[in-house]
């Protein structure tokens, strides 16, 4: 009997297959008459298996009868479909020609297997080491338009993950009207869908739902991922819960306008798409673009043990193939944001004043947020205008930041570069330097423009006055954020089909830009809070402010869904003032902590106004904070009880839970936070996750417990007192 195929990329030329082996999943596509199709995605096969899957005797276009060739585009699973031929379900490329007219047909013409992974020049994309990766080039073309099709697939040593790009190139001018990074077929059997919902100060909560015939989809047109929907799907057989059944993860490593959509065909079959979003999107290629178009790339994950391990397979990959920061396995400062202290209300004073008293408290670095510049007392003037407002500041940024390093504090600072007030010095200089259509009034949001970066002197003018300020002064950490959707599409120098993607090929070029000239620097991006949250931004920054929503029960939520496919390591999270300034709820402030410490862990307060109890409090969270930190940032995070909608029967819970269990299993920490508090209720007993089974684990009160017993029969939790009462149990196995 042969071996079973190992790690690797494999060609039968026989049977005309690919196969891409994973750690524990398999990824196969074949020809038939030049034709590729998917076969199957799934849990690891052994051997190259056949090619049954394409159906290839139910068309009849096959036994020669080209008659039939409709049905056949119709039916067969391509692993990238193309529209205008007969594929009448959602496609994955439309090209329309010179003369407007769309269609195309897809066949084989070479293929090239390799070690380790090419870079995609001007966009985020997934590295490792040549060892570590192995890759395949498939180049599909259609003889009539001229039009080339390059497939790149790329999977990982140790990691069930498929990741996919698309390169095309064309011999004459032609018009890419939808480009998916990513298709998939999959034959339906009760398959749910899963996704993540949300809002302004409400991001990524979890939403499930059967997959009904016909099309859903997910997506942004706003020019950012958005708050809305999430970049991501998973499909999931009916039984899947943490530990048990099948589950498919989509994301895309990109931060613009996106489409997710899935169709159940007339024959139960499932087209799962993902990729940039076709609303208004025309992407002009021409034979003197050596380069092609390059589609972002999309993440696929397998696994056959329900969603705890497919979240994480998205926290290692992120971790080891995308989120290049060298603070990545850092502890991060913890930080003092003077917004929810100040707002736009504050003066060198007050900012000195903050900082005094964080330094007592242990918090090690003053973040300076939005106020700082122009005349800028509210949110409605001096986006654009990155000069310091002396009345606020008389010493300018430098002389803050001296004296806040004297206090013994690093200083961070936030920007808003990629925007523009009406009213600021830049407008009046430059008003077409705002995008808008020519002639037509252009919608305010948050009394702001945004900036028309796909133009190169726009993008040198903002980046070279962040740049200055950050030049002349000691600044550690910038807080990069993006307030508003992109509207009235309008620019004098970029086609109208093409602007959202070159606005987004424009934003990743300036973080790269600034990440070159401070390679030191600590970048958090920000989005209104978590509107721009993407794999695409991680691949600039190792954290993203995750809510606007501080407020800790909310946050339960927020972070569940967040952390569902991101790493705590880059969930921007703070502990706030109560009642909290969004909801309006008051919450224990030791619960506070320990939501706040599943992630990159801060203030957002006026600390100056704490009496000593609470900053005793602050001094043991600070403490808390070093010595749990490392776990929860390099740890394997498993989610225990929840009330979202992620798993049939939570809507019966009254607790979130988590852990954050050391790779080695040598400790772990859980999580319990009740939302809320109940008459009569008992403690609750909970299954612990990812524990070894024969080990013995100690509390720090002396209790002991088996590994196979906290996972099987369970813990029994303290028994709160009220509603956001939390506990936190540290678990260390015994020699
Ligand atoms: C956004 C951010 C906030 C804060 C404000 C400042 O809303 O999410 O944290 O920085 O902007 O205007």
């Amino acid at each position: 009997m042969n071996k079973p195929l190992d790690f690797g990329i494999y060609y039968d030329e026989i049977k005309e297959t690919f196969m891409l082996q994973m750690e524990g999943a398999s990824y196969v596509m074949a020809l038939c008459d030049g034709y590729l199709g998917h076969v199957y995605f799934g849990k690891k096969l052994g051997y190259i298996p056949g090619k049954d899957a394409l159906r290839p005797k139910d068309y009849t276009y096959l036994s020669g009868k080209p008659a039939d060739k409709c049905v056949f585009m119709d039916g067969f699973p391509f692993e990238y479909s193309i529209s205008g031929t007969g594929d009448f379900r959602v496609n994955a490329l439309k090209v329309r020609n010179d003369d407007g007219f769309v269609g195309g047909e897809l066949k084989y013409i070479s293929h090239r297997i390799y070690d380790g992974k090419k870079d995609l020049k001007g966009l985020p994309h997934s590295f490792g080491k040549e060892d570590d990766i192995k890759s395949l080039e498939i180049d599909l073309f259609d003889k009539d338009l001229g039009l080339t099709v390059m497939l790149c697939y790329s999977i990982f040593r140790g990691l069930d993950v498929v990741a996919k790009s698309v390169n095309i190139k064309a011999d004459r001018e032609l018009y890419l009207e939808k480009v998916m990074s990513s298709s998939l077929s999959l034959q339906w059997n009760n398959h749910e869908l899963i996704t993540l919902h949300g809002s302004w100060a409400r991001e990524r909560i979890p939403d499930r739902r059967v997959i009904g015939h016909g099309i859903t989809s997910i997506g942004s047109s706003r020019g950012i991922s958005g708050h809305q929907d999430h970049p991501f799907m998973a499909v999931v057989s009916q039984d899947a819960d943490e530990d048990t059944g099948e589950v498919y993860g989509v994301s895309i490593v990109y931060s613009g306008s996106y489409l997710g959509e899935i169709e159940r065909t007339q024959h139960n079959e499932l087209r799962i798409n993902m990729g940039i979003n076709d609303d208004g999107f025309s992407w002009k290629v021409s034979p003197d673009d050596d380069e092609g178009f390059a589609a972002p790339e999309a993440i696929l994950t397998y696994s056959d043990s329900g969603l705890g391990s497919m979240t994480r397979t998205f926290h290692d990959f992120m971790r080891k193939h995308l989120i290049r920061s060298k603070y990545l396995h850092k502890k991060r400062p913890i930080l003092i944001n003077n917004w929810e202290a100040t707002y736009f209300n504050f003066d060198e004073e007050k900012l000195l004043e903050i900082a005094r008293v964080a330094k007592k408290a242990g918090i090690e670095m003053l973040v300076m947020d939005d106020g700082w510049f122009g005349r800028r007392d509210s949110d409605n003037c001096s986006l654009g205008d990155w000069t310091v407002d002396r009345k606020k500041l008389p010493n300018g940024v430098d002389g803050l930041c001296k004296k806040i390093n004297e206090i013994g504090l690093e200083m961070g600072i936030w920007f808003e570069p990629e925007m523009i007030s009406p009213d600021s010095d830049l407008f009046r200089a430059h008003p077409d330097y705002a995008i808008q259509i020519p002639g037509r009034d252009p919608s305010w949001c948050r009394s702001q423009y945004v900036l028309d970066i796909t133009r190169k002197e726009v993008r040198d003018c903002v980046y070279e006055q962040v740049a200055e300020i950050l030049r002349s002064s000691n600044i550690k950490y910038v807080k990069w954020d993006m307030n508003r959707p992109i509207t009235d599409v309008g620019s004098t120098v970029t086609r109208a089909g093409e602007f959202h993607h070159r606005y987004m090929l424009a934003v990743y070029e300036m973080q790269e830009r600034l990440l070159n000239e401070f390679p030191d620097l600590l970048l958090e991006n920000c989005t209104s809070g978590g509107g721009r949250f993407d794999p695409g931004m991680l691949y600039y920054s190792p954290q993203f402010w995750c809510s606007d929503d501080t407020d800790a029960i909310e946050r339960l939520g927020i972070q569940e869904g967040t952390a569902l496919i991101y790493p705590p390591s880059s969930i921007g999270a703070h502990v706030s003032i109560c009642p909290n300034h969004i909801v309006g709820r008051t919450t224990d402030l030791k619960t506070r902590g320990y939501v706040a410490l599943l992630g990159t862990f801060g203030y957002e307060m006026d600390i100056t106004k704490l009496n000593d109890e609470e900053l005793q409090q602050i001094n043991e969270q600070v403490e808390m904070y070093h010595k749990y930190n490392d776990l929860v940032r390099e740890g394997d995070y498993y989610r225990i009880c929840s009330c979202s909608a992620l798993i049939h029967g939570n809507e019966y819970k009254k607790s979130y839970a988590w852990m954050n269990v050391a790779v080695d299993k040598s400790e772990a920490l859980l999580t319990y936070i009740q939302v809320r508090g109940g008459a009569n209720e008992r403690s609750e007993m909970i299954r612990l996750k990812g524990l070894q089974p024969d080990a013995e684990y100690e509390l720090p009160d002396g209790r002991t417990f088996y590994g196979d017993e906290l996972m099987n029969i369970g813990f029994l939790t303290d028994k709160l007192y009220g509603d956001g009462a939390g506990a936190l149990y540290h678990f260390v196995r015994r020699k």
